[in-house]
């Protein structure tokens, strides 16, 4: 599917990889609507994009702040060609923590919340909406659908049960979901980034940016936001890469801590 005069839904567009893929999606003419809590960060990138993006202040948790979202891209921009989801968190916690203090389950129903059942709302009326438009290629897809999973879905690391289940259901969820949409031509796969210098590392002391790039294992350095957003483009032009789980991680297999 030609980038080219599409509309793009991009979940997390204020920050990281979201912002990249906003950025790269505008600059091949598409137009993008950035879904995201951050008002100041989604605003002010929308005002930088102009024409071609448009801020929805979406809570990707919450069904009808999701259907907003979906409303107000329409009355802008018609249609809805591409989903992309990235929003989401990933805060650290152990099963059984200090003093024996077991995790909190309202932790844990946080992050399957923001990131599974978050992507899982926003795709799904995107792909509602996109399984009543005409088709856009020869072949009669109407639509790509892209969510965000990460290694720590098939190698967690201590303290990420949380995260590693949210992302581990994301992907597994793939083929399925690709299963379901094919009678409307519309192809679903998973980005699973490694360690992507995203604003998350800016707060990491150096050393430890240091051995987390040692532990790659080529290039031995972060993944940069414009790798991830790439990827993301190509998988909307490549009309064959369907029901796939794509690992962007320079090789890096995690070890427990
Ligand atoms: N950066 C990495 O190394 C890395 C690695 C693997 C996976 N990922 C995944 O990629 C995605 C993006 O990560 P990032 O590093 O760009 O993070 P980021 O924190 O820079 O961006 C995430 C964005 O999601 C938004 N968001 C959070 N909760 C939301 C909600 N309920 N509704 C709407 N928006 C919400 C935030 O406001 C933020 O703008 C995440 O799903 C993350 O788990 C990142």
């Amino acid at each position: 599917m030609d980038i080219e005069n599409k509309v793009a839904v991009i979940t997390g567009g204020a920050s990281g990889l979201g912002e990249a893929t906003a950025r790269r999606y505008a600059g091949a003419g598409a137009k993008v609507a950035i879904f995201d809590l951050n008002q100041e960060a989604g605003q002010a990138l929308a005002d930088e994009l102009g024409d071609a993006a448009l801020f929805c202040a979406v809570d990707v948790v919450d069904e009808a702040s999701a259907a907003q979202g979906i409303e107000k891209t329409l009355a802008a921009f018609g249609q809805i060609h591409i989903c992309n989801n990235f929003a989401g968190i990933s805060p650290g916690c152990k099963t059984v923590g200090k003093d024996h203090v077991p995790h909190p389950l309202d932790k844990f129903r946080q992050t399957i919340d923001i990131n599974l059942i978050g992507t899982f709302n926003v795709l799904r009326l995107c792909a509602s909406q996109m399984s009543k438009q005409d088709p856009v290629t020869e072949s009669g897809t109407r639509g790509v659908i892209i969510n965000t999973g990460s290694i720590a879905g098939y190698e967690g690391q201590i303290g990420q049960a949380a995260y590693a289940a949210s992302k581990g259901a994301i992907i597994g969820m793939t083929l399925c979901l690709a299963r379901d949409l094919a009678q409307y031509g519309i192809r679903v796969n998973t980005i699973v980034p490694g360690l992507i210098h995203t604003p998350l590392f800016d707060s990491f002391p150096d050393p430890v940016v240091e051995s987390l790039e040692a532990s790659v294992l080529y290039p031995k350095r972060l993944g940069k936001p414009a790798e991830i957003a790439h990827l993301s483009q190509y998988i909307v032009e490549n009309d064959y890469t369907n029901g796939e789980c794509i690992r962007m991680d320079g090789g890096l297999r995690m070890q427990p801590r």
